[in-house]
């Protein structure tokens, strides 16, 4: 049991950091909603303790990107159902396309994700259930030359988050809490 809002902020940050790099860590992918009453899973892609920076990948194309621009308002919810735990963050987020940031990103992610940047934008109506993507690309890897104009549909969303609302589920009484992630200043509430 946490007794005290520090550790709390120190148990978020390790969930964090293991949601960023174990692929089968509940914390692996939120939910990121957005100020027009969406939201969508996202894989977390990098965590930064120091500014609270959760980094994910996305298509420079998707209603999101439109819509989180270079300071939106950003919510991402963690669940994880065995922890009996939701973190409910709230923070700002903005958009990197063509900075040594998404350049990185982009390096280092598999010529199979890349993939992805490849086809039509996400939401692009389709006559036919479709993946979006080139036919030629179906099931196949392709090279690094042929990804080369998927590059510029890739983007990288930075969230710098502000504020954690943690709720632990327990038999013995739920508790709940408030955080300012930079200070670490906080309040308990009833749950
Ligand atoms: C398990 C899962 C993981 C996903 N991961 C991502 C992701 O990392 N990045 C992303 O842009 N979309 C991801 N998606 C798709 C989004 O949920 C969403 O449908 C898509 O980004 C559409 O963009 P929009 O929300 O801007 O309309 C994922 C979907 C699922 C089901």
């Amino acid at each position: 049991m946490l007794e005290s809002l520090a550790e709390i902020r120190d148990d978020m940050a390790q969930r964090l950091q293991e949601g960023a790099t174990n692929r089968k860590s509940a914390l692996h992918s939120p939910v990121v909603a957005t100020t027009d009453a969406d939201a969508r899973v996202m894989v977390l892609r990098a965590f930064d303790r120091v500014g609270w920076r959760l980094r994910f990948h996305t298509d420079a194309r998707s209603p999101k990107c439109a819509m989180i621009g270079d300071g939106a308002p950003v919510g991402v919810l963690f669940y994880d159902r065995e922890a009996k735990l939701q973190i409910r963050c709230r923070g700002r987020g903005w958009i990197e396309r063509d900075t040594p940031l998404a350049d990185a990103a982009w390096q280092e992610s598999t010529n199979f994700a890349r993939r992805c940047y490849l086809g039509e934008g996400p939401g692009a109506v389709s006559d036919s259930p479709t993946s979006g993507l080139p036919p030629q690309f179906e099931g196949v890897e392709p090279t690094d030359a042929e990804l080369e104009p998927a590059r510029e549909n890739f983007a990288a969303l930075l969230v710098e988050l502000e504020t954690a609302d943690w709720f632990s589920l327990a038999h013995t009484g739920h508790r709940r809490a408030q955080i300012d992630l930079a200070s670490g200043e906080g309040q308990w509430l009833a749950p």
